[in-house]
């Protein structure tokens, strides 16, 4: 095949792949067309590399097959064996592949042959190289210790330096010198390593230290504002590389992880800013469990109760958190609701923007049972119905509907918006124990007058409410 051939298919092919992603976001936003966006995106991603490998210059087909091969098998042995809830770990992980990935292209781009360019060619290459590098590096040590920090091998706490906002301040001052450092280096000969060496140190340390600053209930959005550094990471490496379908794809999940990160800041009542800087989450001084005061008699249900308070509730909303999907109860609660409805009661569903540990967990765990979407319903919309609800099943959850979120200013959590299931009759609250949830806080609905713990793993407790009601 010629040459100019070669460059027509791939190019083709690059528009076709970007196409593709873009129909996969749009998939991906809706839960009814989620599956064809993933089947999209994995579509595109098969077309970018058939193109990228029918680019004329492109010579390492060896290499190729060096770095795809293992790296499939490995991906998706990984993909296939993680639990659900340890989502957010892998989504870190790999996003410092990304950031790393940003690193080394910088590198291997400065070292390399660059071909002939004007003055002010050089210029922009030179600033490619370095802006890249250094959101690689941030990038790659934030979402380390992102991933650290939800694996539980680092503690969840976030690490409030004195003085923190002013360390980061200095470190970007900083990384605005060496840039001019490896400017000067670069302008006649690539004696500019030093300089970059130094930058990848530095902004590393700001990455790090930032979502060291963050911690608790927080996390969720430093996870998709990592997602969208390593898409702006993905688009520099493409700048370095000249290859626009890198840049777009990189630019897509750049803007689509702000937009993320944007909207669950909303959803926790949080600045985007202040996620940037790191440093929320925890008001300074203030440890986690001296926020809440929460004592008092606990008063408990066996399943018989709770299966007759909920034969005779008109209205009943159900919770669902982490504990739900670690017991792997949604099918058995789908029963619940099923036989609930042929009663003649009236089920819905409330869902926190951040319940489980990754967006959207909730919805997946419920459309997985076969639980209609029109009974899903998200805080916002279902917090208002609560004093017209007889009765509250939370099944796993805890800091979302945690009420020192309002009712203590030096709370870690408070301010974030959470369901607000104690103004309705009764709270039947499911869990093994008295356990905290991921903040790590106490959690004084647990000794509300209208509350009652129905104790147990979530899957025994909601399997014998099904045969409960269904005898
Ligand atoms: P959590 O606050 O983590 O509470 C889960 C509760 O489930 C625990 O108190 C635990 O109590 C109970 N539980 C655990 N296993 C159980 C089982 N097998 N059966 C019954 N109960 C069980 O969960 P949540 O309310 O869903 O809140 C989510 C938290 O995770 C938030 O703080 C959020 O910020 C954070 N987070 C979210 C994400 C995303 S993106 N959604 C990512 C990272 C972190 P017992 O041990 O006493 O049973």
């Amino acid at each position: 095949m010629s040459e100019a051939l070669r460059t027509s298919f791939s190019n083709i092919g690059y528009i076709a792949a970007s196409v593709l992603f873009i129909l996969s976001l749009a998939g991906l936003s809706k839960q009814e067309s989620a599956r064809r966006g993933n089947a999209l995106g994995i579509a595109g991603m098969l077309l970018a590399l058939l193109a990228t490998a029918m680019r004329p210059d492109f010579s390492g087909y060896g290499l190729l097959m060096v770095a795809l091969v293992p790296g499939a098998i490995i991906g998706g042995i990984l993909a296939r064996r993680v639990q659900m809830t340890s989502m957010p770990q892998l989504v870190a992980i790999l996003h410092s592949f990304v950031g790393a990935a940003a690193v080394l292209v910088g590198l291997a781009t400065y070292l390399g042959h660059a071909g002939e360019m004007s003055p002010a060619e050089h210029k922009i290459h030179l600033g490619e190289i370095y802006i890249g590098i250094c959101i690689g590096a941030i990038t790659f040590t934030g979402s380390v210790i992102a991933f650290l920090k939800l694996q539980g091998t680092m503690s969840g706490k976030p690490l409030i330096l004195p003085a923190r906002h002013l360390i980061n301040l200095m470190m970007l001052v900083i990384t605005v010198g060496i840039g001019v450092w490896f400017f000067r280096s670069s302008e006649t000969a690539p004696n500019g390593l030093w300089p970059l060496i130094f930058a990848i140190v530095v902004t590393g340390i700001l990455g790090a230290h930032s979502v060291m600053a963050i911690g608790g209930a927080d996390m969720p959005v430093v996870v998709s504002m990592l997602n969208s550094y390593s898409g702006w990471a993905a688009a520099a490496a493409g700048f370095m590389l000249g290859n626009d379908l890198l840049i777009i794809t990189g630019a897509l999940v750049g803007s689509s992880g702000a937009i993320l990160s944007l909207i669950m800041c909303r959803g926790m009542n949080r600045s985007l800013v202040s996620v940037i800087l790191g440093g929320f989450g925890t008001a300074e001084g203030t440890s986690s469990n001296a926020s809440t005061a929460a004592q008092g008699e606990v008063r408990s249900i066996d399943i018989a109760g709770a299966a007759e308070q909920l034969k005779t509730a008109k209205s009943v909303v159900i919770v669902p958190g982490y504990g739900l999907a670690v017991a792997q109860a949604q099918h058995a609660l789908s029963d619940v609701v099923r036989s609930l409805q042929s009663r003649g009661v009236k089920v819905r569903f409330a869902i926190h923007p951040v319940a489980g540990r990754l967006p959207g967990h909730m919805n997946v765990l419920l459309a997985e049972a076969d639980i209609p979407y029109d009974i899903v319903l998200e805080m916002e919309e279902i917090n208002e119905d609560m004093p017209e609800t007889d009765l509250v099943l939370v099944i796993g959850a805890n800091d979302i509907v945690n009420p020192s979120a309002y009712e203590d200013p030096n709370s870690p959590i408070a301010g974030m918006p959470v369901i607000e299931v104690w103004k309705a009759g009764t709270v039947i609250v499911m869990k093994r124990g008295m356990a905290s949830g991921y903040a790590g806080i106490d959690n004084p609905l647990f000794f509300r007058p209208n509350t009652l713990l129905l104790f147990g793993d979530a899957k025994k407790t909601v399997e014998g409410l099904r045969n409960a009601l269904t005898t």
